[in-house]
């Protein structure tokens, strides 16, 4: 078997399984001691990894507050089309960046961004094998729901936590945790529970995933 890194899911959804609006804009989830947990849970991964959706919805940092270039886990956007803006907070030179694209790609970025070609189209599985390469044995993958589906589908996933806040957002077109297309199996994907923790006005839900 292919050495992949150790990939943990983290995200936040209503109470009706939302994790944004039908307009897919941000809607604060968490609870402040989620946020303060979530923002700890950088610091012990060597990468955080989200998909072009989320950059272009919600333009996170991925960074840790007060944390030195160094000292922060290394960015990664899943990106095969090279849509990343050029000034996305992603790539503002406070911490390493990767972007991961197909081998058509010939966007470029700044000088503290690197571009990964992952073949054409773009797979996971080589993705996965060159960022092990690169030494990132531990990511941690922030959204979206396509992205989080796709790496469930592919069988990626080592754990899985989410944090269900109190809120509803509703919406049939509005995200969820795991999007994307879906797959066919008759009873889903089974999930080990490790733990259930109230935060605030919600829950942290922890799941092993094999
Ligand atoms: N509540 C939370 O915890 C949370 C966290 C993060 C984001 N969000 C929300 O989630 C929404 C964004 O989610 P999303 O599902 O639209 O977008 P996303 O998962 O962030 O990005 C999806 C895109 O990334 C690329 N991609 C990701 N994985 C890929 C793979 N394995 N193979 C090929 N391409 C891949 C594709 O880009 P191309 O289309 O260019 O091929 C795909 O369309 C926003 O509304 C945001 O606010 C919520």
């Amino acid at each position: 078997m292919k050495k992949r890194p150790f990939i943990h899911v983290n995200c936040a959804m209503s109470a009706d399984g939302k994790i944004a609006g039908s307009d897919r804009k941000q809607v604060r989830i968490s609870s402040d001691e989620d946020l303060s947990r979530a923002r700890e849970l950088r610091k012990r991964y060597d990468a955080v990894l989200v998909g072009i959706g989320t950059i272009i919805a919600d333009d996170p940092h991925l960074t840790i507050k007060g944390a030195s270039f160094y000292n922060n886990p290394i960015r990664i956007v899943i990106d095969p089309h090279g849509r990343t803006p050029k000034d996305a907070q992603v790539i503002d030179g406070r911490s390493p960046t990767l972007i991961l694209t197909d081998d058509d790609c010939t966007e470029e970025w700044g000088t503290e961004t690197e571009t990964i070609k992952c073949g054409s189209p773009f797979s996971l599985a080589k993705a996965m094998e060159l960022l092990a390469g690169f030494g990132i044995e531990r990511i941690l993958i922030e959204g979206g729901g396509k992205t989080i589906a796709s790496f469930f589908k592919e069988g990626f996933v080592d754990k899985y936590s989410v944090f269900v806040g109190g809120l509803l957002i509703g919406g049939r077109d509005s995200p969820t945790p795991v999007d994307g297309e879906g797959w066919i199996c008759e009873n889903g994907l089974t999930l080990k529970l490790k733990s259930a923790k109230v935060l605030g006005n919600g829950v942290l839900i922890t799941y092993d995933v094999r």
